[in-house]
């Protein structure tokens, strides 16, 4: 198996990466009363569970295992305030990718409470196994990169950040992922600060890939189920 030199971060860039993420991650959380809103409440995960299975299974699978094929992400074992951040954002139509049925279905989810719920339900479905995987040739250089390049928020095993707002990586269908690395470098997530975007556009296709294959071999829940709090106090 080839593995090809990876371009190398320095640790300084990385580190005002970092920094510049959590920046613009601090200062949405201020404006994004919904989200905040949201992250501090009670949960109902039964409530989330009866949403889950009439409005999103038909898509994301009774499990919330996604589709592979469909690119329909796995949902469950996703980290908490990730999943309640997407969701709130569906519903003001900032997750620039939000396709319609996201919009139309926001009318049931984008309240506080219900994104909360379903966002509950979700984060304790144990993980789906069966993930589509890429054709294993790269696994090797996307590890490497992985490494390098990714684990700085994504946590080692990529099982996202402690605070939960960075998603995990993890139980991923393939073509979802290599989908989101090209949003993630066009500028289309809403959370993708200029810096993190300059730098996956420094990937090739070959990068892209790899790494999307490497990273949909990998199981298990996402980091620990922690809960942010709108004061940014993280429980358990
Ligand atoms: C018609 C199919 C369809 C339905 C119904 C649907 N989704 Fe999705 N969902 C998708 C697809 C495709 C994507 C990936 C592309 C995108 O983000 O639009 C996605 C992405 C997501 C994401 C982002 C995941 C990530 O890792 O960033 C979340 C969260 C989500 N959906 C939640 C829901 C919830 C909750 C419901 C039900 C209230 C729902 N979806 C209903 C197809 C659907
Ligand atoms: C500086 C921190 C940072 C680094 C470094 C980083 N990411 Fe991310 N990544 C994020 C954040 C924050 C999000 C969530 C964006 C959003 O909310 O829309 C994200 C989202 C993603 C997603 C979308 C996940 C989903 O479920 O939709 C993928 C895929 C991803 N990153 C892959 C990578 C890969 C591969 C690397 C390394 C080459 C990497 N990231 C490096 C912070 C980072």
């Amino acid at each position: 198996m080839k593995l090809k030199c990876v371009r190398i971060v320095p640790p300084l860039f990385t580190a005002f990466l970092l920094l510049t993420v959590r920046v613009a991650l601090a200062s949405e959380e201020t404006a994004d009363r919904l989200n905040q809103t949201a992250v501090g409440l009670q949960a109902h995960s039964d409530q989330g569970a009866r949403m889950f299975v009439r409005y999103c299974s038909p898509c994301h699978g009774s499990q919330g295992e996604g589709d592979g094929d469909r690119a329909v992400p796995a949902l469950a074992g996703q980290r908490f305030a990730y999943l309640v951040r997407q969701m709130t954002h569906f519903g003001s139509s900032t997750r620039d990718k939000a396709a319609v049925y996201h919009v139309t279905l926001a009318k049931h989810m984008s309240t506080p409470e219900m994104a909360n719920d379903i966002a509950a339900y979700l984060n304790r479905l144990p993980p789906a196994s069966g993930a589509k995987t890429g054709d294993g040739v790269t696994v090797e250089l996307g590890s490497a990169i992985f490494r390098e390049q990714c684990t700085t928020c994504h946590a080692s095993d990529a099982g996202g950040d402690k605070e939960g707002v960075v998603p995990s990586l993890r139980n991923q269908h393939y073509n979802y992922l290599v989908n989101e690395i090209h949003l993630l470098a066009d500028g289309r997530l809403h959370d993708a600060d200029p810096g993190l975007v300059l730098f996956m556009r420094s990937f090739n296709e070959g990068d892209i890939t790899a790494v999307a294959d490497y990273l949909s071999r990998l199981h298990g829940p996402g980091g620990p189920h922690r809960r942010m709090l709108s004061n940014g106090i993280v429980v358990h």
